[in-house]
């Protein structure tokens, strides 16, 4: 099997709340395109909550569902009871699945963010220009130290119509993070 690696994909206010647990703050059409362009025929690593608020599988792509009860199940998922599982299960699709691609994507929340970073070599961030108040359940992307990652503007879109200002980042682990 070709070299893994992972790849946080968020979008986040300048706040960093990316959600109010229940889902999304902002509707940002091209920005759901672009997630699906960098994820697809990857394997996902999810939180039971962000699974509820998408309520189906993403076609073209794996959707691992990190949860601490063992006898859940969803039509679609795979259930993994720790960070550690959900790698093994996303190396175990990449390499048993056609055309697969060598990345598994880390796709929130907030809590399988904080856990998964560790792992990750790189995140793509779409920076909402806003500062939501997310709500007693608002969830967050967790900051990234300047001394850890290396971070880049990639592209700015103006506002347009109901679409909030936004912009694309890119930070890169400054030290090699091991391949998975
Ligand atoms: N803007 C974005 O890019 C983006 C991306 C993704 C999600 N979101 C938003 O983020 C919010 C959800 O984030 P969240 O932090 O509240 O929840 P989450 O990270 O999606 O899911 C949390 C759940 O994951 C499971 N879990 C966490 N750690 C685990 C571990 N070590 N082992 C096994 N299972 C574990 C638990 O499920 P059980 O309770 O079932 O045990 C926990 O309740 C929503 O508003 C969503 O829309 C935004």
């Amino acid at each position: 099997m070709a070299m893994v690696s992972m790849t946080a994909v968020v979008a986040m206010g300048e706040n960093r709340v990316i959600g109010d647990g229940k889902g999304l703050i902002w509707h940002i059409p091209n920005d759901l395109k672009r997630v699906k362009k960098l994820t697809m025929a990857c394997p996902l690593i999810m939180g039971r909550k962000t699974w509820d608020s998408i309520g189906r599988p993403l076609p073209g792509r794996a959707s691992i569902v990190m949860t601490r009860d063992q006898s859940w199940t969803a039509e679609g998922a795979i259930a993994a009871e720790s960070i550690e599982a959900a790698i093994a299960a996303a190396l175990n699709w990449i390499q048993n699945t056609a055309n697969a691609r060598s990345e598994i994507i880390l796709f929130g929340g907030g809590e399988i963010y904080q856990q998964g970073l560790k792992y990750c070599q790189r995140v793509e961030l779409t920076v909402v220009a806003q500062s939501p108040d997310g709500g007693a359940e608002a969830a967050y992307f967790p900051e990234l130290s300047t001394a850890d990652w290396d971070i880049e503007i990639e592209a700015k879109i103006k506002a347009t119509g109901g679409v909030p200002a936004y912009r694309y980042e890119r930070a890169l682990k400054r030290s090699a993070t091991p391949h998975l």
